[in-house]
């Protein structure tokens, strides 16, 4: 679905004239942050620099860019702004994420906590966290709150998914909350406060926070998938990270509910300590053949078209068939 007018950008915008207001002002947001993660030593510099350089898709910025877009002022400062917030913070959590999944890459590139160590990864996480705050405070009282209840839904996303399921709760419910804190609250925020800053309505900007927030939890769960059926030259990372950690997510939680005799040794392994090399090779191998992909890849379809269905306060119209594309390309992305 690529066109000329969609080069550069993560998704595709048929209309060239919003196409390029996007790019120039992805342009302005990729200088500012070059901007802002510079430290008071060169080091510091190079390790808040060593994940942006590395590469990223930047869709929590676009996103912002192109809520914008559905008010009135979607070229004012502000919105640039608080696209950088979002990507800081993002950034932050990356950090801190290779250093509990003990990742060795991240965006094709050694993780932070593989090319220096975990103090490191550590610290230059909190360190682009406070450059995130420090621009959030440019953005006023109502930003600042709306970051801080964001931070606090991305650590307990992220808390969530090192415990088990609350006795009785269902083992899906409890790993769609945990996607939806740890991811879905960030790139809601992403469309919040793009329709703020732009100047759209409370009603648009209520609607585009829950499109946001299906639209991101529709791409972790495209993550989750990827995870499993990808390899490091397509996603940039280490492929059965999660089953290594024996974290379950979608095709694992749909695998282990089929009652099938055939998926016996499956479920078994899925249960299993897969820290060892062999069982994850195999376990990672039944997996991808299984119809629990086809089936966690439906469901996140259908996430899609949840949040499409939010996009009715828009009028027809360029802004609101990009939005309709972004919920597609996240539902189907193979990076
Ligand atoms: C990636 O999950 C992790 C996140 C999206 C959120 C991580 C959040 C924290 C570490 C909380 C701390 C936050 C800040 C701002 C300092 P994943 O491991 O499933 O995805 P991956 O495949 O990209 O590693
Ligand atoms: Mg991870």
């Amino acid at each position: 679905m690529t066109t000329d007018a969609t080069s550069g950008l993560a998704l595709p915008v048929v209309d060239e004239a919003l196409a390029e207001r996007l790019r120039q002002r992805l342009d302005d947001v990729e200088n500012a942050l070059a901007y802002h993660v510079r430290g008071s030593a060169d080091f510091i510099t190079e390790a808040a620099g060593h994940l942006m350089a590395a590469g990223g898709k930047r869709f929590r910025p676009l996103l912002v860019l192109l809520a914008a877009e559905t008010g009135p002022d979607a070229a004012d400062d502000k919105v640039v702004t608080a696209a950088c917030v979002v990507e800081l913070t993002h950034l932050a959590s990356l950090y801190h994420d290779d250093v509990m999944d003990e990742a060795a890459l991240r965006r094709g590139a050694d993780s932070a906590n593989a090319r220096w160590d975990n103090h490191v990864a550590i610290l230059t996480g909190d360190f682009l966290f406070s450059k995130s705050s420090l621009l959030t405070a440019d953005l006023g009282a109502d930003a600042v709150r709306i970051q801080a209840q964001t931070f606090t839904q991305l650590v307990e996303g992220q808390m969530l998914e090192t415990i088990k399921p609350a006795p009785g709760q269902d083992p899906l419910e409890h790993y769609l909350q945990v996607v939806a804190g740890k991811t879905g609250s960030l790139i809601a925020t992403s469309a919040r406060y793009g329709a703020m800053f732009g100047g759209a309505s409370d009603e648009v900007v209520s609607a585009l926070t829950a499109y946001g927030e299906l639209v991101g939890s529709a791409f972790q769960l495209s993550d989750d998938i990827l995870d499993v059926a990808s390899d490091s030259a397509e996603s940039g990372k280490t492929p059965g990270t999660d089953l290594r950690e024996g974290v379950p997510t979608l095709p694992v939680l749909m695998a282990q509910a089929s009652t099938d005799p055939a998926d016996a040794r499956l479920i078994e392994l899925l249960s299993s300590d897969l820290s060892d090399d062999a069982l994850h090779a195999e376990t990672l191998g039944l997996l991808r053949k299984h119809p629990a992909m086809e089936q966690a890849r439906d469901y996140v379809k259908g996430q899609a078209a949840d949040a499409k269905a939010m996009l009715g306060v828009l009028p027809e119209g360029p802004v609101r068939a990009a939005l309709e594309a972004f919920a597609d390309v996240v539902a189907v992305r193979s990076a």
